[in-house]
């Protein structure tokens, strides 16, 4: 197959939900559509369960399957779809916002009862900034939820999305009966054992025919009609530009544990969602069809067995052909590397191969190499876009509590850092390093860590801080910023770039700070231009 087929025939996607919504669920039959594997329960959950293990075990756990489920690809109708895995539990935010930048699309899972929550909030407002072609999936229709349409306002409203439907529920729970399909313009029949069978669709060309009224009844009819003029009126007709562009997204209804309703959604999916895309580095936009291979590492993933310290650095392949045994430059070390056992995702399995295409993603075994967002190309000193560092919400001084292990600890943080567990900072008054993370888990995962797999001992002493703020003047001479680098000092530090960062106590003193010092401007991500 020639290269730009090879191209053309990549959906690289993620899916984002609140945890429970129905990710997992929903993955796997994608996956049995697939043939990717043979039957339900094959793929795990990468939730954090809460039970009888303490939460850093379960962590522990969880690492453990993410591995196996960080890419899962599988072939449908001659498409190559790859979907990238996005923990969902709040305190992995972070890994999840990094993912994002490797996907060209997303599916996003919406629970019919509980309607958008927090997570998804937050999710799709980093796709929405990215402007990622996102396709909604409404789940559990088979229970009780919320109204249809009043659904579709929640979505709009707290999402901030522009939505169309592309299917519509015949009933809900206990009266559930089916999907009009908008798209295909047929219905299918929810018949309870579609678990185990692929459904029989019902082509209607007429809503209006009495083939609807012999297959639903009477009254369902009536109402999915008049559901169907109402979605005509309120919705925009679906426009794949704008989807592509991130103007409209599609809805989809169903219930991914029955098996109901994805099909319709992965028929559309790989018909509409975009091959892979260009991306922008700071030099230049790159296309997927350039000759030359460039990616960048999105995601690290330490061996579990600490034995075997190497890791694996994840990178998507942006443009090019990637191919085994070939010199590639490692961009920020200015260095060229081989490697001679690069790993792709299969369903469940990663295996080694010779040649991958832009979309997918390759596993490269690393000895603390790579940090995540490095660049590897075939000579071009191009740098993509960095991954932006968030504000972390809790802030620990950390301790050496073996002072014999004082160089494992430091080697500790610092590949643990790289992996993005967290973000380390130096206060630049005292040298005194402080652990940033999303989550209070964190701390016991790498406390965990460090002893298991480095050796060392830490101890943490809390440190009240509120936010972190990256800061930037124009001018470093100016008066302004010489008084509040002196007024602040105490509050100062270096992350790991060695960038300035105020670590405001409050949010008090950092909106006084923002008012008394206009000209220096105080960023919540690392990233700005
Ligand atoms: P997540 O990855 O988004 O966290 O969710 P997951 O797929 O694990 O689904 C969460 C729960 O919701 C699971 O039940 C799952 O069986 C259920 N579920 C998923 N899709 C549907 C659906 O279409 N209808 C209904 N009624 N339930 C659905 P659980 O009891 O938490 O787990 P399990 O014991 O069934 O594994």
């Amino acid at each position: 197959m020639s290269f730009l087929k090879e191209i053309n025939r990549r959906r690289t996607f993620g899916i984002i939900a609140h945890p429970d919504a129905g990710k997992t669920t929903l993955t796997e039959k994608l996956l049995l559509y697939g043939g990717a594997i043979q039957e339900a329960g094959a793929v795990k959950s990468n939730k954090i369960k809460k039970g009888a293990t303490s939460d850093f075990m379960e962590i522990e756990r969880q690492r453990g399957i993410s591995v196996a489920t960080s890419v899962l690809a599988f072939e449908y109708n001659g498409i190559k779809i790859n979907i990238l895995d996005t923990p969902g539990h709040k305190d992995f935010a972070e890994d999840t916002y990094r993912t994002l930048t490797a996907v060209d699309s997303v599916i996003v899972v919406v629970d019919v009862a509980k309607g958008v929550e927090e997570q998804t909030e937050k999710l799709v407002e980093v796709c929405r900034m990215r402007n990622i072609p996102m396709i909604v999936f409404v789940n559990k229709l088979d229970r009780e939820g919320k109204d249809a349409f009043d659904l579709l306002d929640e979505i709009e409203q707290k999402l901030g999305l522009t939505v169309c439907p592309l299917s519509f529920p015949i009933g809900m729970g206990y009266d559930f009966k089916g999907i009009y399909n908008i798209w295909e313009k047929n219905v299918n029949l929810f018949s309870g054992d579609s678990r185990k069978n692929i459904e029989e669709t019902t082509e209607i060309q007429d809503l209006d025919s009495d083939v609807l009224t012999k297959l639903v009844g009477d009254k369902a009819a009536d109402n999915l009609r008049e559901e169907i003029e109402l979605v005509n009126g309120i919705y925009p007709t679906f426009d794949r530009d704008d989807y592509l562009t991130g103007k409209l997204q599609p809805v989809f209804f169903g219930s991914a544990l029955n098996n109901f309703g994805v099909r319709e959604l992965l028929d559309c999916f790989v018909e509409i969602a975009p091959k892979p895309r260009p991306k922008q580095s700071e030099e230049r936009l790159v296309k997927p069809e350039e000759k030359d291979f460039t990616g960048f590492v999105f995601k690290i993933h330490a061996n579990m067995d600490p034995n075997h310290r190497d890791r694996l650095a994840f990178i998507k392949i942006v443009s090019g052909e990637f191919k085994r045994n070939t010199p590639y430059l490692h961009v920020r070390h200015n260095k060229k590397m081989k490697f001679s056992s690069p790993n792709a995702f299969f369903a469940e399995k990663k295996q080694i191969v010779d040649i991958s295409y832009p979309g997918d993603i390759v596993g490269l075994h690393d000895t603390g190499n790579f940090k995540i967002g490095d660049t590897l190309t075939e000579g071009e000193k191009i740098h993509y876009k960095g991954i932006p560092s968030f504000s972390p919400e809790h802030f620990r001084y950390i301790n050496n509590a073996d002072p014999m292990k004082s160089k494992q600890l430091y080697k500790g943080i610092d590949q643990l850092m790289d992996e993005g567990v967290a973000q380390l900072f130096t206060l630049d008054f005292n040298g005194r390093k402080v652990i940033g993370t999303v989550g209070a888990l964190q701390y016991e995962v790498i406390q965990y860590r460090l002893e298991h797999e480095y050796g060392a001992k830490c101890t943490y002493e809390n440190l009240n801080v509120h936010k972190a703020c990256w800061i930037q003047t124009d001018d470093e001479k100016s008066e302004e910023f010489k008084e509040f680098l002196r007024v602040k000092q105490r509050y100062l530090a270096r992350d790991k770039r060695n960038q300035l960062v105020f670590l405001a106590d409050s949010m008090f003193s950092l909106q006084m700070s923002q008012q008394k010092y206009p000209s220096i401007t105080f960023h919540m991500t690392s990233e700005f231009e």
